[in-house]
């Protein structure tokens, strides 16, 4: 896998929107998906500090995304692939 999606599943992620990230899976073509693995995370520990910004919370690699939406999410793992954005 070339890129690794962390999508937090903690209580705070959850509620404030994270739930729905969970279908990021959905929004990969055949062939970007094969180079990305997706995974529900723990509380990545970032939601109890102002200065991370605001839940929820996907990391793509080493990028921490905050106020994470399908498409930031989608924009980071097209970049990280070397893909357009
Ligand atoms: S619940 Fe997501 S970073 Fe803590």
């Amino acid at each position: 896998m070339r890129v690794k999606v962390s999508i937090c599943t903690g209580t705070t992620c959850y509620l404030m929107g994270g739930a729905h990230l969970l279908t990021f899976d959905e929004m990969l073509d055949p062939c970007t998906a094969q180079d990305v693995e997706i995974v529900g995370s723990h509380c990545l520990g970032l939601c109890n500090n102002e200065e991370n910004g605001r839940p929820p919370f996907v990391k793509v690699n080493d990028h921490i995304i905050a106020d994470a939406t399908l498409n930031k999410v989608l924009d980071t793992v097209r970049a990280e692939l070397g893909l357009e954005v």
